[in-house]
């Protein structure tokens, strides 16, 4: 199994691929998130690259398996020009829109706050996204599932969000579509970006007796109750640090349950809104208390800072019989 955390700057994209000799040529693809769309986070920034351009890059002709993590810009807006040119087999999602509001787009965009007009953007994308998915095609999931989904050595297993934050958000999205004026709409955005964070999916998948946990942008009061009902599922052998690395993305008793030996950290290589977190790293490094891996998705963070090397297109964690490595994409 391959694990590329895609150079998408301040966002998220993970593909991951699997020998499967059931699958269209021979691979199983996956894909959770798509990065940003926006033109601001690609230009004039060597190695960061479209998940559309990537893929394309690398001939991915299908996708298996597509997860929208949460509904936010960082995260969701990219996956529109990936669905528009590969063909997606099945979908998976936490949030689940109301019927009559599928397929509608907000206007007022003009009068918010740049957060909230990459909230709105990110609403109005996977509004659109979700209209054109066939309903048998979609399954929304949170809370446990183990082994939801299995393929010969390969299985994920289901380990959020908690059901509360997911009802949450999708009640202020909710009034999000409701809202009859500008500050209305202005405060249930606010809420909603606020919220969404840990309405996140969280998958742990499993190959080769290994384990890596996937918990898009949820951070350590995300993964509470997970960690103190269900310490067992969190094991993870490869850890994919919540929340772009910010400074609530880990304590210490999250990181126990987790014991990683491979820690990667989505983050841009400007280190914006707080990602890559220095704190963050010394609680990882003072609750480990041993030698730990780092990847960051640009591969400019691998063992120590590394100040020779360009930012690349990304990383890829490798998992197979013979244990884990990895190599820069
Ligand atoms: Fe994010």
């Amino acid at each position: 199994m391959d694990i590329t955390f895609i150079n998408v700057g301040y966002g998220e994209s993970i593909l991951i691929t699997e020998n499967d000799p059931e699958a269209q040529n021979g691979t199983f693809v996956m894909l959770i998130d798509g990065g940003s769309a926006m033109d601001s986070e690609y230009a004039g920034e060597s190695g960061r690259i479209r998940a559309c351009d990537y893929l394309k890059k690398h001939h991915i002709d299908h996708i298996d398996l597509l997860v929208f993590s949460h509904v936010h810009e960082d995260h969701v807006c990219g996956l529109v020009p990936v669905v528009s040119g590969i063909p997606v087999r099945k979908y998976w999602a936490s949030i689940r829109l109301k019927d009559e509001v599928i397929g509608k787009q907000i206007g007022g965009l003009e009068t918010l706050s740049e957060t909230n007009k990459k909230m709105l953007s990110s609403i109005n994308a996977y509004s659109s996204l979700i209209e054109k998915i066939p309903a048998a095609d979609i399954d929304y999931l949170d809370g446990i599932k183990e082994k939801y989904f299995k393929s010969g050595d390969f299985s994920i297993d289901i380990l959020g969000p908690d059901l509360s934050y997911k009802k949450s958000v999708e009640a202020s999205l909710a009034n999000v579509f409701a809202a009859g004026d500008a500050v209305a709409l202005d405060k249930a955005l606010t809420e909603t970006t606020e919220m969404m964070n840990n309405a996140s999916l969280i998958l742990r998948i499993n190959c080769c007796g290994k384990s890596v946990l996937l918990g898009a942008d949820t951070n350590a009061e995300g993964f509470k109750s997970l960690v103190k009902e269900h310490p067992e599922l969190m094991k993870a052998d490869v850890f994919k640090i919540g929340h772009h690395g910010q400074a609530d993305a880990v304590n210490e008793t999250l990181l126990r349950a987790a014991d990683p030996s491979v820690v990667v950290c989505c983050a841009s290589n400007d280190y914006r809104n707080d990602s890559s977190n220095e704190k963050t790293f010394e609680t990882i490094k003072r609750t480990l208390g041993r030698n730990v891996t780092y990847l960051f998705q640009d591969g400019l963070y691998a063992e120590q800072w590394n100040p020779d090397i360009s930012p690349r297109n990304g990383v890829t964690v490798h998992i197979d019989e013979l244990g884990i490595s990895w190599s820069l994409a």
